[in-house]
């Protein structure tokens, strides 16, 4: 997200030298002094809740309609080579050139909050009865490429059913592991660890959200998120929190990462969408890797609003400005 060198220079201190708040609060707004993002420009809806989502039924029809995409697939080595995990290293290369120190068996989620049937459970137990099935997504990187990818995964809803939200659940909190044995870059605070992401409630039991557990037929790779992740195409990529280890049901807007550390460049929609800007870049084109060469320099393509999602998720945003709640 931020340059590789601001990173590295402004942030790259072992969270153990970190002493006390002041510090960080200081390295805080150094970055943001940095990243030239006027302190006035800070979410002021951050804390403030947006209404309440429109009550809107999807057909089995419309939402299969997005499952599948005809254009050209992002080859397996770009995908998995051209990353972002941020607990591997802050570089697009460092992820796949790790260590494979992440040990993705056993694997257990915790799942709580605003449900009938918290508990922590094994990733099989999780999956039990659900089959994988693939869904070829367009993918859009806040930072202007994309990818087409074929990912293996569950549809989310059937997974938080089984844990029978209550009427309060109005949101879900997804957590990643944050372990400095298994993730080494954990030891330096290029994010305030561990990762954190959210969606509305109805967005996570919509039918086009799963938690991909494979991509081109195979389980997923260390550096794409293995054991589980969640992958939302119609929201910029970094709302696809890799290797998920909790889960909650929670009445309010969730805190997430990339929002906790830059308010004002991340909100908690991050809809893909053309007609709101990064506030340091346009986003109104992208560079699609994909084809044989995975041209990293292909021509810029004009972005869609939702990603090209509007017809099967365009309705759960009736009535919300999508400025304000970017
Ligand atoms: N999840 C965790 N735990 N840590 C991360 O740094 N990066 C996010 C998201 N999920 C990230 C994460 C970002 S910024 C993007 S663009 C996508 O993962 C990238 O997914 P990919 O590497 O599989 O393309």
């Amino acid at each position: 997200m931020f340059p590789r060198h601001v990173l590295r220079d402004a942030l790259r201190i072992p969270a153990a030298e970190v002493t006390d708040e002041t510090v960080y609060r200081q390295r805080r707004r150094l970055l943001t002094a940095l990243v030239g993002t006027p302190a006035l420009a800070l979410s002021a809806c951050s804390r403030a809740e947006p209404p309440a989502p429109p009550k809107v039924a999807i057909t089995p029809a419309q939402a299969k309609s997005g499952f599948r995409t005809d254009e050209e697939l992002t080859r397996y080595q770009d995908v998995t080579s051209y990353n972002n995990f941020y607990e591997f290293g802050t570089g697009k290369n460092d992820p796949s050139r790790a260590p494979r120190t992440l040990r993705t068996s056993p694997w257990t989620v915790t799942v709580g909050g605003e449900c009938a049937k918290p508990g922590k459970i094994s990733l099989e137990d999780l999956l039990k009865g659900l089959k994988p099935e693939e869904r070829i997504y367009r993918m859009r990187c806040v930072e202007g490429w994309s990818m087409v990818i074929p990912w293996l995964g569950v549809p989310l809803a059937d997974v938080l059913k089984k844990f029978e939200p209550t009427s309060k659940a109005k949101y879900v909190a997804f957590t990643s592991l944050a372990d400095p044995k298994q993730m080494p870059e954990v030891r330096y605070r290029s994010i305030n660890w561990p990762y954190r992401e959210g969606l509305r409630i109805d967005e996570a039991m919509h039918p086009l959200t799963i938690l991909a557990t494979g991509l081109y037929g195979k389980a997923l790779p260390q550096q794409n998120g293995a054991p589980l992740r969640l992958v939302v195409p119609w929201k910029y990529g970094f709302k696809g929190i890799k290797s998920i280890i909790e889960i909650n049901f929670v009445e309010t807007m969730p805190e997430t990462a990339w929002h906790d550390l830059q308010p004002s460049e991340y909100g908690f929609f991050s809809n893909v969408n053309p007609n709101v800007d990064h506030p340091r870049w346009s986003q109104k084109t992208e560079r699609r890797i994909a084809g044989k060469t995975g041209n990293l320099f292909a021509e810029r393509i004009p972005t869609r609003i939702f990603n090209g999602y509007a017809p099967q998720v365009a309705s759960l945003y009736t009535g919300l400005d999508l400025k304000k709640w970017f």
